[in-house]
């Protein structure tokens, strides 16, 4: 008679210790998020840089920056056209996605990608105090993007490359990003160059860019050496490439 309660006691044990066990009750066919690895702080030879902290964001829309790096130059040779669909990577404050959300008109839009959510603040008061609307700011993560696939016609990296700490990872999320004939630009300051006023971990050689975008399947289509201090690497999709992993 005494034996029932005591046999629920004992089913009720054995219940919770099968809920409370991790991994006991799933289904191992289930495929499960990998854990995060470290982020890189050095890839195929280059030191990465450090992020740059919101703190000095204003640095970012300093009047300086036009007769310094001609902006307006880089704009006029993205080669943008009004209804795009454009990422602006690392965007900062918005620097450059406020001028080309106008620029790509309405029906165009800018997926603004930054992993610093106070970046993202500082974009969305200056897209309000301009009354511009067709910029998405999206909160990535260091090795995701969270882009949706096949949407993007240009994806552009200014001076923020060489800061993924996981490049891999985010250069196979820009890839999947892209329409079929998307590109994605390359901005970054000219490491051969000592004159350019910048660390030189925030530098990168073209050299060093096209080694490290080639082993990620990307080919160079595009080259634009005018800017001041800068390169600009225009990248699309090499169709011949297969990641490491189905090689
Ligand atoms: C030097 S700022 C350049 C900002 C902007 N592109 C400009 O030219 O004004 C680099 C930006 O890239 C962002 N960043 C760094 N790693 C990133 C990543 N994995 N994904 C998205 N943004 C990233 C930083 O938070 C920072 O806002």
């Amino acid at each position: 008679m005494r034996a029932q309660p005591f046999a629920n006691c004992l089913l009720l044990g054995l219940v919770l210790f099968v809920l409370a066990t991790p991994g006991f009750a799933q289904d191992d066919a289930r495929p499960r998020k990998a854990k995060k690895s470290r982020p890189l702080t050095e890839y195929m030879g280059r030191e990465i840089a450090m992020t740059m902290h919101y703190a000095g964001a204003e640095w970012l829309i300093r009047n300086e920056r036009e007769r310094e790096e001609r902006c307006s130059l880089l704009l006029d040779n993205l080669g943008l056209k009004t209804g795009m669909t454009v990422c602006d990577m690392g965007c900062g404050n918005g620097f450059y996605a406020l001028p080309i959300a106008k620029l790509l008109g309405p029906r165009g839009r800018v997926l603004a990608v930054d992993i610093q959510p106070e970046m993202l603040f500082l974009l969305r008061e200056r897209m309000e105090l301009e009354g511009i609307r067709n910029i998405t700011p999206i909160l990535g993560s260091v090795d995701d993007p969270y882009l949706p696939e096949q949407t993007v016609d240009l994806a552009i990296l200014v001076d923020v490359y060489h800061e993924f700490g996981f490049p891999e990872q985010m250069l196979a999320a820009l890839r999947k990003s892209l329409k079929p004939n998307g590109r994605i630009v390359l901005v970054e300051f000219r490491a051969e160059d000592d004159d350019v006023p910048i660390k030189p971990e925030h530098k990168m050689t073209k050299r060093q860019v096209n080694r490290e975008l080639a082993a990620n399947g990307f080919k160079l289509a595009a080259e634009f050496e005018e800017l001041p201090w800068q390169h600009v690497m225009f990248y699309e999709a090499d169709p011949d490439w297969q990641p490491k992993e189905d090689r």
